[in-house]
C-alpha cells in the first residue's frame, strides 16, 4: 500500500478497504507513515466522513495497535462509564464506588485534563497519598476487592490513538464524529469492560454543541461497542451549564463526598443515580435501589476502601487555595443561563487546569457556584467564589466570567432534568 493513494481515495470521497485501514494505522503506529501524511488523511476524513463499516474497521485497527486487557476471569461482571467530558463533571468519583456496592466491578481507566475540562485523575490526586498509576495485576486485585478502581489508563491501550489524538489536536481535526467515536471506543473496548455506559454531553461546555450531533455520536459509539461484543448504551446529558456547584480539583472531590454521604446538588445526584442504575442493570445485576446506598453509608464505605487501596487517606483534609474572592450578581432575578465553557475556562485560568501536558496544577484552585440555572439571586449577592493560590489570576478569571451568566428579572424558577435523551 501507499499512503498517498489512501489519502487520495479519501480526499476524493471514496471508501477505504479494511486492508488499507489496517495498513495505514499499523504503519502510523510504527513510524512508516509520518505525521504529515496522517494529518492529511485525518483532514480528508474530517471533511469526507467515514461510513459505518470504515469506522468499525478503523476502531478495530486502533485496538490492534496496542494491548488488550481481559477481565473475563474475574468472579463478577464489569461495567464502566465514559463521559465525553464537561465542566464540573465529577460523576466518576461517586459513581464507581456506588456501582461496586452492587457486585459489579468498575474498571474506570481515566485521564488527566487538558484545556477547560478537568481530568478525573487530577481531581483524585488532590487526596493526600493517592496513587493513579497501578500495574495490571494491581487493577485486577482491586477489582475483586473492594471492587472499584479509578486509575491511569496504561500507555499501551490503543497506541495509535495516543499519537493520532495529539495530531488531531493541532490540526483542527478533533471534531469528526467517526474519529471521536473510534478514539473513545477503541480505548474502552481494549480496556476489556463487559458493559459500557456512555454519557454523551451536549451544550457549550461539550465537544458537541447541538443535540443532533450528540445523538449521532452516541449512536455511532453504541454501534461500535455492540459490534465488539460490549453491552453498550448511552445517555445524552446537558452540558450547557456546569454540573453541580463546584469546578476545580479538590473542590469537586469535596462535592463528590457530599453526594456519597447522601447530600449534594440535585443534578449531580440525578446523573450519578441514573448512570449507576443503567450500569448495574446492563451488567445483569437487576434493578436494586441504588439511591439507597448513597443514604445508608454503603457507597461512602466503598469509596473509603477504594481510596485507601491506592494509598490515599480518606480522612486527610483536602487542600484549599490560599486566596478567595467573590463575584457578585449585578442584578436581581432568576438565572436562566450559565455558560459552562466560560466557567471551565475561568477555573482553568485560576490554576485548576493545564495549558500544556505536564504543567503543574493547583489542587485547591477553582470556582464555587452559589446560585445556578433556575435559581433566584438578589443584586449584590455572591454568585461565585473564586479560589486560587495566586491573587494576580483573579482579574483574568473575572474577565472570562463577565457575561457568562444571564439573570432575567421576569423568569420563573425552574430546573429541568440533565438527562435529555437515551
Ligand atoms: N476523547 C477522546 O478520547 N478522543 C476524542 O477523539 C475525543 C475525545
Amino acid at each position: 500500500f501507499d499512503a498517498v493513494d489512501i489519502i487520495r481515495i479519501k480526499r476524493d470521497g471514496g471508501t477505504l478497504s479494511p486492508d488499507q485501514i489496517d495498513w495505514v494505522l499499523d504503519a502510523y503506529t510504527h513510524g512508516g507513515v509520518g505525521d504529515e501524511q496522517m494529518a492529511a488523511l485525518a483532514m480528508a476524513i474530517r471533511i469526507r466522513g467515514m461510513g459505518p463499516r470504515e469506522t468499525r474497521q478503523w476502531t478495530r485497527a486502533m485496538i490492534a495497535s496496542g494491548e488488550r486487557m481481559d477481565f473475563g476471569t474475574l468472579s463478577k461482571p464489569t461495567a464502566d462509564k465514559h463521559s465525553t467530558g464537561g465542566v464540573g463533571d465529577k460523576i466518576t468519583l461517586p459513581l464507581a464506588p456506588l456501582v461496586a456496592v452492587f457486585g459489579v466491578a468498575v474498571p474506570q481507566l481515566s485521564g488527566r485534563g487538558l484545556g477547560h475540562t478537568g481530568g478525573t485523575l487530577d481531581k483524585l490526586e488532590s487526596i493526600p497519598g493517592w496513587r493513579a498509576d497501578l500495574t495490571n495485576e494491581e487493577i485486577r486485585t482491586q477489582l475483586e476487592e473492594p471492587g472499584a478502581v479509578i486509575c491511569a489508563a496504561g500507555t499501551d491501550l490503543a497506541r495509535a490513538d495516543k499519537k493520532l489524538y495529539a495530531l488531531r489536536d493541532i490540526t483542527a481535526t478533533v471534531d469528526s464524529i467517526p474519529l471521536i467515536a473510534s478514539s473513545i471506543m477503541a480505548k474502552k473496548i481494549a480496556e476489556g469492560t463487559g458493559t459500557l455506559v456512555l454519557d454523551v454531553k451536549v451544550g457549550s461546555g461539550a465537544f458537541m454543541k447541538r443535540l443532533a450531533d450528540a445523538q449521532e455520536l452516541a449512536r455511532t459509539m453504541v454501534e461500535l461497542g455492540t459490534a465488539a461484543g460490549v453491552r453498550t448504551s448511552a445517555l445524552i446529558t446537558d452540558m450547557s451549564a456546569p454540573l453541580g456547584r463546584t469546578v476545580g480539583n479538590a473542590l469537586e472531590v469535596r462535592e463528590s463526598l457530599e453526594v456519597l454521604a447522601g447530600g449534594g446538588p440535585p443534578d449531580v445526584v440525578e446523573l450519578t443515580v441514573e448512570l449507576a442504575r443503567e450500569m448495574v442493570f446492563r451488567a445483569g445485576q437487576g434493578e436494586p435501589d441504588v439511591a439507597a446506598a448513597l443514604h445508608d453509608g454503603r457507597a461512602l464505605d466503598m469509596w473509603r476502601r477504594m481510596i485507601s487501596a491506592q494509598g490515599g487517606d480518606p480522612d486527610a483534609p483536602l487542600p484549599t487555595a490560599r486566596e478567595r474572592q467573590y463575584v457578585r450578581a449585578t442584578k436581581s432575578g432568576v438565572i436562566t443561563e450559565m455558560d459552562a465553557l466560560r466557567v471551565g475556562y475561568a477555573s482553568w485560568r485560576l490554576g485548576a487546569g493545564r495549558a500544556y501536558k505536564g504543567d503543574t496544577i493547583q489542587a485547591g484552585a477553582g470556582i464555587e457556584i452559589h446560585k445556578t440555572v433556575g435559581e433566584a439571586i438578589v443584586d449584590g449577592e455572591p454568585l461565585f467564589t473564586l479560589h486560587t493560590d495566586d491573587p494576580e489570576r483573579f482579574e483574568r478569571a473575572v474577565d472570562v466570567l463577565d457575561g457568562a451568566t444571564i439573570i432575567d428579572g421576569n423568569a420563573a424558577r425552574s430546573r429541568g432534568s440533565v438527562i435529555l435523551d437515551r
